[in-house]
């Protein structure tokens, strides 16, 4: 068995300006999907695969995510008062354990590579994932914990989430070149962040999912500026690959870019439709809208 992923980084540094004006005060991350913030849906997916610490990469503005991880000792009491203990019990439940959280500030949002390289010390020599709360997967079986079987399957290495995406939309993620591929798990020979269609190697795109070796750090050292002038992950992992083993795995399950309005929207409407105490009104909604386009 490789050596068992303890950690998880969640980078909540970045400035969310495909969002604006809802981001404009308010952490990207904290955005609702139907009643749980988006990073929320990130740190429960990081507790379904069995992660134990949780290192956030923050920034300015980003305050209110702590607060949301702590407890509410006010809110607790009037919750316990007015006997709502399955909230109370939820609230409970979605806080990591004392002394298992971590927050770094970035200080400047120089790319989600520099994020990543500010977990470092916290890290140390062992495998660790990263979560992008912006993607948001809906899937039977949570998105990390489907990759951690497939380390095991492999016996280590590195490994990312892997969809493929509309050709002309490559601009929008970084593409990987599909080496041997067995329909569900693909090996990565190469990574290209955010190429234009016409030279994209493929179209299997990276989603915001990752299980790193911490050789990844020494490469983030020495990492000069990529795409849109920021250290691109993308960009540290393609030379990852040269040494180590590297695979892509097309997970089960429906993506969503919560960073984007258009998709956020998609999310709610789709989680909801999942849920016992929604789904027969949500349907009703959609079906009148629908009757009326
Ligand atoms: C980031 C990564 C990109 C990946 C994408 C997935 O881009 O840099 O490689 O495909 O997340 O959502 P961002 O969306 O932060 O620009």
């Amino acid at each position: 068995m490789p050596q068992k992923v303890r950690k998880a980084v969640f980078p909540v540094g970045g400035l969310g300006t495909r969002f604006l004006p809802a981001t404009k005060a308010m952490p990207k991350e904290m955005l609702p999907v139907v009643d749980r913030p988006l990073i929320q849906y990130a740190v429960d997916e990081a507790k379904a695969a069995g992660i134990e610490e949780f290192i956030f990469v923050t920034g300015r503005g980003k305050v209110i995510i702590e607060d949301h991880f702590d407890r509410s000792y006010e809110l607790e009491s009037v919750l316990r008062e007015r006997g709502k203990d399955t909230v109370l019990d939820e609230l409970q439940d979605g806080i990591p354990k004392t002394g298992s959280v971590a927050y770094i500030r970035q200080q400047e949002p120089q790319g989600l590579g520099h994020a990543v390289w500010c977990a470092k010390r916290f890290i140390g020599d062992e495998p660790f994932a990263v979560i992008l709360a912006d993607d948001l997967i809906l899937s039977e079986k949570p998105c990390l914990a489907q990759m951690m079987e497939a380390r095991d399957e492999l016996g280590g290495g590195n490994i990312l989430a892997a969809m493929e995406v509309p050709h002309e939309h490559t601009s929008r993620y970084g593409i990987l070149r599909p080496g041997n591929d067995d329909g569900k798990i693909v090996e990565v020979k190469h990574l290209v962040e955010k190429p234009k269609p016409s030279e994209a190697p493929s179209n299997l795109a990276v989603i915001g999912r990752y299980i790193l070796e911490p050789a990844v750090f020494d490469l983030l050292e020495n990492q000069s500026r990529g795409a849109g002038n920021e250290i691109q992950l993308t960009d540290v992992l393609s030379s990852l690959l040269k040494t180590s083993s590297f695979y892509g795995l097309r997970f089960e399950g429906t993506r969503f870019d919560c960073g984007d309005k258009i998709g956020f929207l998609h999310a709610n409407i789709a989680f909801a439709l999942e849920r016992d105490d929604m789904k027969h009104e949500m349907s009703e909604i959609i079906r009148e809208i629908g009757s009326n386009l």
